[in-house]
């Protein structure tokens, strides 16, 4: 592993090194790094071994959810993936279960922070961001926190550019860019107070929030009202080998990516056709990560056609109907095994295939983190819930829905304010749309003048090519944001390309017959090299499903309002002009399956509580002698009972039982009890060691 030096859209900062030490061998990393991208930088992927059985522990989310990443710092347990880096750090492996520190040492306690405030945000993403501005600007007093030490969110993970619309959610700009807009709108706020690297612990009964302040203070919030914007987690799935190092969250390989800069592999398969998984897809071949294959159970890929096609265009290949048998390998995640399903999701036997890879991403969904506005509820806070910890949809709805409930709970302060609630909440309900099955469509070409061309067939919301062009040529049908753009032609297409550099799908190019009938002009985005192309370089262009043909570049340049897209001119025959979708610089390699020698593999293999180390074959067992409630398979296997507290095995639990033939309503659910974040219990008591005080 090594760190990314050159991207075609992140600035790559000058960072400092930290020297640290990990089970004795002395070790650099950069300044602002989480432990666990430092270990991924050195190459080091296993982190401990589990009490159970010894199995290697690695990441699976770096999001602090999974409580997979332990390491030991000072002789406390900490999430590699949560705590910074600091010079001169040792750091020690998670062998079995930590031991308490040899001594115990007298503490003196300290006071906890009260504070009162009229609205506590909690997740400084999208959604928070958005609710902390417009309460912001009503002169509110806000205290948002997040966990993170940058604000945004996933936002900062994400170097495509938005869908949605320009006026209500920045569409055509990058989440890392949105971040920064409205990071500062809300640092601009002086009524708002933002606590970054800060937990929160739990919700208590008596209307006060407890929160892990800048990772030193424990603090106690006593709100007016609640947002909970605490985003989402990532799912997991069951298949033999899952808990491997090198199978991980699409979040999670992003964060190492595109945050941290890590290139975290040479050989990346992903299993999803979801945005999630097509979007990391194509994150991974700008940082120059190739990708294997991409596969999906479903017969068609769930997430947006275009983003599906960029990673087709590349030489991806998308295997729909198809499910993954088991990830490989002894300690770190060697190969991938594969096959097709039918129509009941069942294996097709014979259709197996191994590829070799050194990372699985998992990009089967998510789930909203939920459990404190449930609890939040329960105990009768005023409190409202946006983003992913409502619905889980698109960033662009998270920055939306943060809106709305700040609107919400403006009216219920009774301030005043003139939008219409209901009419944007069916608007946010647009967004937050699955996207349909795309259409059909015939595109007529006419062989002159200069027109954008939209490969845009699926009825999803987004618009930013028709605000961008400056002739007003460019509409949807009907002026609805889901509909397909099409261009007027009333007035003359100026050819300014504004609207092949602002597509969030990369799915209008511009074809100029205004100089030559037989060898137009085609211009194509290009967002996979940090070098500016030059004219005569050649190029491979291509359609949606085929490399056409290999071209000089006629012409290359990029617009200022866009200075990451750049547009590559081609001239070439009309026959190919009117198939060409894209360019792309090199062949694409196709990975042939490899042989792997398969030993059976039982339900044994396949772990659902990765904390403890429950199987599903476990867990079946006690569902098949009539075990309906959560909280006695809790007590026979101690499924739910780790660090992470049921949060990535619960909904798989779930999934199970329904197999079995029971439904959710059979099921008692597992009692949910504070604290929903492990800390240690000294924070509580703003504990110090009596020595570290003089
Ligand atoms: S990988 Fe650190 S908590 Fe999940």
């Amino acid at each position: 592993m090594e760190d990314i030096t050159k991207h075609p859209i992140l600035d790559i900062p000058e960072r400092k090194s930290v020297s640290f030490s990990f089970d004795g061998r002395k070790l650099t990393g950069f300044e602002g790094m989480v432990i666990s991208s430092a270990l991924f930088l050195n190459k080091i992927k296993i982190f401990g071994h589990h009490v159970k059985d010894n199995s290697p522990q690695g990441i699976f989310c770096a999001n602090g959810q999974c409580a997979q990443c332990n390491v030991i710092v000072n002789n406390i347990p900490v999430k590699a993936c949560m705590t910074p880096l600091k010079e001169g750090m040792i750091i020690e492996s998670c062998n079995g279960l930590p031991e308490l520190p040899p001594e115990d040492k007298a503490v003196n306690v300290g006071d906890s922070e009260f504070i009162d405030t009229e609205v506590l945000i909690i997740g400084a993403g999208p959604a928070g961001l958005s609710a902390a501005k417009i309460l912001g600007e009503q002169n509110i007093n806000v205290i948002i926190i997040d966990d993170k030490a940058e604000l945004g969110g996933k936002l900062v993970l994400q170097t495509h550019k938005f869908f949605g619309s320009q006026k209500d959610v920045y569409a055509g700009k990058r989440g890392i860019d949105i971040a920064k807009i409205l990071g500062n709108s809300v640092r601009s706020l002086s009524n708002v107070r933002i606590w970054l690297d800060s937990v929160c612990l739990a919700v208590f009964s008596d209307g006060l929030v407890g929160i892990l302040k800048e990772n030193k203070k424990y603090a106690l919030i006593k709100p007016k009202y609640l947002l909970i914007a605490t985003g989402a987690r990532e799912k997991m799935l069951l298949f033999p080998g899952n808990t491997l190092p090198g199978v991980y969250g699409a979040g999670a390989f992003q964060t190492l990516v595109n945050r941290d800069l890590i290139k975290a592999s040479e050989k990346v398969f992903i299993v999803g056709g979801g945005n999630v998984g097509l979007i990391a897809g194509y994150h991974a071949i700008q940082a120059g990560i190739e990708v294997i294959g991409l596969i999906e159970a479903l017969p068609q890929c769930g997430g947006y056609k275009v983003h599906e096609d960029k990673l087709r265009r590349l030489g991806v290949p998308i295997l729909t109907s198809h499910t993954i048998i088991s990830a490989n390998g002894e300690k770190n995640v060697k190969s991938i095994t594969i096959a097709q399903i039918d129509k009941e999701l069942n294996t097709i036997s014979g259709t197996e295939k191994t590829f070799a890879c050194d990372t699985i991403l998992i990009a089967v969904g998510l789930n909203p983190v939920n459990e404190f506005y449930q609890k939040a509820k329960e105990f009768g806070f005023k409190v409202w819930v946006a983003g992913d910890a409502q619905e889980i949809a698109e960033a662009s709805a998270a920055i939306f829905t943060g809106r709305i409930e700040a609107l919400k709970i403006l009216k219920e302060m009774r301030i005043s304010i003139t939008e219409d609630i209901g009419k944007l909440e069916d608007f946010a309900d647009l967004m937050k749309a699955k996207p349909p099955h795309p259409i059909e469509i015939d595109i007529k070409f006419k062989e002159e003048g200069v027109y954008p061309v939209f490969y845009c067939n699926q009825e999803i919301p987004c618009n930013p090519c028709t605000t961008v062009c400056e002739q007003e040529q460019i509409v949807t049908i009907d002026n609805i944001i889901t509909q397909l753009p099409y261009f007027k032609g009333e007035k003359e297409c100026i050819g300014c390309g504004k609207c092949v550099a602002v597509c969030p799908g990369l799915a209008v190019v511009l074809i100029d017959y205004r100089k030559d009938q037989d060898n137009p002009l085609v211009t194509f985005p290009f967002e996979l090299t940090k070098e500016k192309l030059e004219k005569g370089q050649k190029v491979i262009v291509v359609s949606n499903d085929k490399d056409l043909n290999t071209y000089e570049i006629h012409r290359a340049r990029t617009l200022k309002e866009f200075p990451k897209t750049q547009l590559v001119t081609i001239k070439m025959p009309s026959e190919f002009a009117k198939q060409a979708t894209a360019i792309k610089l090199f062949e694409t390699k196709y990975s042939k399956p490899i042989d792997l020698y398969q030993k059976s593999l039982t339900n044994d293999d396949t772990i659902v509580c990765r904390c403890e180390r429950v199987s599903v074959g476990e867990i079946r067992k006690w569902i098949h002698s009539g075990v309906t409630d959560f909280n006695e398979l809790k007590a026979l296997t101690k499924v739910g009972m780790g660090a992470c507290g049921g949060k990535t095995c619960t909904p798989l639990i779930e999934r199970i039982f329904r197999e079995e033939g029971i439904s959710i309503d059979e099921i008692t659910p597992g009692t949910k009890r504070p604290l929903f974040i492990e800390v240690p219990m000294g924070i509580f008591a703003n504990a110090k060691n009596k020595k570290e005080e003089l």
